[in-house]
């Protein structure tokens, strides 16, 4: 029987961070490696047109992008691993999921209104109907499993409506997919428990390739809740919480574990731990990507055949929507 498909993919707009990791990246390589899925794996540079950018740097960010899910562990021999702008069929099938979309919905989401307001002389079309090209890319590949941060629900949700409603009026066409999320769908930011953790706001994130010492400084640093002791509380200790959720995540050891472990020491001495812990559990990713980001032959190849043969994918289903729709002629 043919494995379920998922897909997922994250924007080439910089460094990433331990939330896009834990959130998202390491579950990309725990799915690849359980070869339980057909994994779609893509960089989302159409996307990353939505924000401002300079356009000597995209190139640079789509390769690093790719150096970075290789240092992570993606593997193009299990994987298919692809640049979103090499397949047309993902904007032509955005184009035509925009007449199912109403504006009412796109006008909703929470991505967009915060991208507005924090790009305030940029709020174009793109970021509005960024939702619909998100459609698009996840209904091309018949994914079931869309493994990302919970962020994206509104958007995953408001994908499976315009599965529903292409199918309704045109036949059977789309699967309906679900989210996975991992354990920590949601890291918050070093200094304010209430935020998310992001890249706009470099002092309070951990950066995957930062330093040792970097991680050190940035963790010693990070706000904590009053009291001493580490305990998993989300209500009464959000900060500490969210130290204790990333210590969990990388060691695999659950909450309860890491509480008897320091049970006996202070917020300083966790968070040194911790530090460690980040440092470690990274120095690999940094040396191959290092060695990786040399190599940008070998990324676009990669890229290149990986978009080959999800293209082969993808334009069977455009040509199928078309034939749905009456445009094939
Ligand atoms: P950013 O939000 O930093 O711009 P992206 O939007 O490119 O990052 O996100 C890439 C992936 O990382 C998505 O699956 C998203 O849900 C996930 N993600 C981003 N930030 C976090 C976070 N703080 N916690 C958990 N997952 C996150
Ligand atoms: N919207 C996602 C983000 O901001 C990136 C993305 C674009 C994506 N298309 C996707 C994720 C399809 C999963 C599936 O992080």
């Amino acid at each position: 029987m043919a494995k379920p498909s998922l897909v997922s993919g994250i924007q080439p707009s910089g460094r990433l961070h331990l939330g896009n990791y834990l959130g998202a990246l390491k579950n990309f390589v725990e799915l690849q490696n359980s070869d339980k899925y057909q994994c779609y794996f893509f960089i989302a540079d159409l996307h990353s047109l939505t924000e401002p950018f300079d356009p000597k740097e995209k190139s640079k960010q789509i390769l690093e992008l790719a150096a970075d899910y290789l240092a992570a562990g993606l593997d193009q021999k299990k994987s298919t691993i692809f640049l979103q702008s090499a397949i047309p069929s993902h904007s032509e099938l955005a184009r035509i999921l925009e007449n199912l979309a109403p504006m009412g919905e796109l006008n909703r989401m929470t991505q967009f209104k915060e991208k507005s307001k924090t790009q305030p002389g940029n709020v174009n079309a793109g970021l509005f109907t960024y939702p619909t090209l998100m459609a698009a890319d996840v209904l091309l590949y018949n994914a079931e499993f869309v493994p990302v941060g919970d962020d994206q629900d509104q958007h995953l949700e408001l994908t499976r409506t315009l599965a529903r409603k292409f199918n309704a009026k045109f036949g059977k066409t789309f699967i309906e997919p679900q989210p996975l999320h991992t354990s920590a769908p949601r890291v918050m930011s070093l200094g304010n428990p209430e935020k998310k953790m992001s890249k706009s706001q470099p002092a309070t994130c951990l950066f995957l390739d930062d330093s040792p010492e970097e991680i050190k400084a940035k963790v010693m640093r990070a706000v904590t809740d009053s009291g001493s002791e580490v305990t998993y509380d989300e209500k009464r200790k959000p900060a500490v919480s969210n130290l204790l959720m990333m210590y969990a995540s990388l060691t695999g050891e659950p909450t309860v574990k890491i509480e008897k472990k320091f049970a006996d020491k202070n917020y300083s001495q966790f968070k040194t731990s911790l530090a460690e812990t980040i440092a470690n559990h990274f120095a690999d990713y940094r040396k191959k990507k290092r060695e990786l980001t040399t190599k940008s032959y070998v990324l676009k190849t990669i890229l290149k055949s990986g978009s080959k043969k999800a293209a082969k994918i993808a334009n069977k289903k455009i040509t199928e929507v078309k034939e749905k729709i009456g445009i094939a002629i």
